[in-house]
């Protein structure tokens, strides 16, 4: 059996009249839009333009920024290079809470066409808002994605990306219907539904976190229906930290080509960077409309290309809400462009700097302990980390569920194996617990892998 994912063969005939394309071919260049098009001069020139009048509109109308730049002593026209964007002020979630619901937004409150926001697993939610142009910028991007992960016009996208609130369904939606696709709006949850709704509308493109997919995959199984023979054939993962390994178990088990789509709500929402199907090493940043900077994760200092540190993102078109260097707290690091040359790449995001657990001084990230997991063929891919204290010491359990079918032996062996990958990978000592099969809580949406039960 072939390990190598299906091509993905357009429909015979699109709306569009655009020909066939096969995923793993570069995009055709009547389907790069204008921008797509630019070379590293023309869209430097382009961002400046934009990022000098964002400062502006930010300045002129969001107290916040006012009192921030003015406290830094610097001016919107102090902006003459993109490099001088280091010299304003950050902006983080702490801000949007300060001044929840609407007081970061920059135009009157009749042209606010939609609102979206983050639960926030503490405080308050924060709240962002687009208008009429923000939305179809936001679609166009999504758009844009969908043909960079190899959609073309007349594909059928299963969004299962949640619909409400956050911005991963609704976004989702109106960027493959931007790119002349067939939208099935499925939305989290009801798994047993998806599978059935995927096998009779045999859509060509799913849009899901890749933590949820595996919560499909196990459903098909369950079904009897054979994953890798379903009509899907691009994968569109994203809003959850995610590894290669990932990649790789979803692509086997599924036939599928799986890409990286990232974005944050404080941002704009999925879009803002995507993998391109026929390289996937790493994910474009849509530079025409956000301007990515990477510094040190606990300090100010941006970093040079390459170094890993957190992203920081300004926006440089949105009209409701403009955002002036977010830290966005994931961390990455830039790196030159590839199969779109003049926009950056980021690495594959590796984590968030809140999610980083320190363990006897030793800092860990869910993703590392998820390459270990999946590179041990006796578990399956759903596994939690569990930290408890005893006297002073913080512990780390890795509860883990064996693969129907593995024995005591080998599940033995599995957790030994798993306690030695992360002692000699990441430099700490855990616990490993294997579990049996589907008894761990499975994802509907973003995972939540860390269960702190250290009390305070
Ligand atoms: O998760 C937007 C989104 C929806 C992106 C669907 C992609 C697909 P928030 O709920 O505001 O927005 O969460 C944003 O999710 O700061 C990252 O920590 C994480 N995240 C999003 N995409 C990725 C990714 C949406 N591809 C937060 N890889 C971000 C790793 C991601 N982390």
């Amino acid at each position: 059996m072939s390990t190598e994912p299906k091509g993905v063969a357009a429909p015979a005939r699109t709306a569009a009249g655009h020909r066939p394309a096969r995923l793993g071919d570069a995009l055709p260049e009547d389907l790069l839009d204008g921008a797509e098009r630019l070379d590293a001069q023309e869209l430097r020139a382009l961002q400046l333009g934009r990022l000098r009048s964002t400062l502006r509109h930010a300045y002129d109308n969001v107290e916040l920024y006012r009192r921030k730049f003015d406290a830094a002593g610097v001016a919107p026209e102090d902006c003459r290079t993109p490099e001088d964007l280091a010299r304003f002020p950050f902006t983080t979630k702490a801000d949007l809470r300060e001044t929840y619901p609407f007081g970061m937004f920059a135009v009157p409150m009749e042209d606010v066409r939609r609102v979206h926001a983050s639960s926030g697993t503490t405080g308050r939610p924060t709240v962002v808002g687009y208008t009429e142009r923000d939305l179809s910028v936001w679609a166009d991007l999504v758009a844009r994605s969908i043909r960079a992960a190899g959609g073309r016009p007349g594909h059928k996208v299963h969004i299962s990306y949640g619909y409400g609130l956050f911005t991963g369904g609704l976004g989702a939606h109106y960027g493959a219907e931007r790119a002349g696709c067939t939208v099935i709006p499925a939305s989290g949850g009801m798994t047993a539904r998806q599978v059935q709704i995927i096998t009779d509308f045999e859509p060509e493109i799913i849009m899901v976190t890749p933590s949820y997919m595996l919560t499909l995959l196990d459903e098909f199984e369950r079904q009897g229906v054979d994953p890798r023979g379903t009509s899907l054939k691009v994968g569109i993962f994203g809003a959850e930290p995610w590894t290669e390994e990932m990649r790789r178990e979803i692509e086997d088990r599924m036939d599928i080509h799986a890409v990286d789509i990232y974005g944050l709500s404080e941002v704009m929402g999925p879009g803002v960077a995507q993998e391109c199907a026929e390289t996937k090493d790493g994910l474009h940043v849509w530079e025409d409309h956000f301007y990515p900077e990477v510094v040190d994760p606990f300090e100010t200092a941006v970093l040079p290309e390459g170094e890993r540190g957190e992203l920081v993102l300004t926006s440089l078109t949105k009209e409701a809400l403009p955002v002036i260097r977010y830290r966005t707290r994931d961390l990455t690091r830039l790196l030159p462009g590839t199969a779109r040359p003049a926009f950056r790449r980021i690495e594959k995001i590796t984590g968030r700097s809140d999610d980083m657990i320190i363990l006897r001084g030793v800092n860990v990230f869910p993703t590392q302990i998820e390459e270990i997991v999946l590179r041990t063929p006796a578990v399956a891919p759903h596994f939690q980390l569990e930290l408890t204290r005893r006297g002073r010491m913080d512990r780390m359990t890795v509860r883990v569920e064996a693969r129907p079918g593995a024995g005591a032996g080998q599940r033995e062996a599995a957790a030994e194996a798993i306690a030695q990958g992360v002692k000699d990978g990441v430099g700490v000592s855990v616990e490993v617990t294997v579990v049996e099969p589907e008894t761990l809580e499975r994802s509907l949406g973003k995972i939540h892998r860390i269960k702190d039960l250290r009390g305070t």
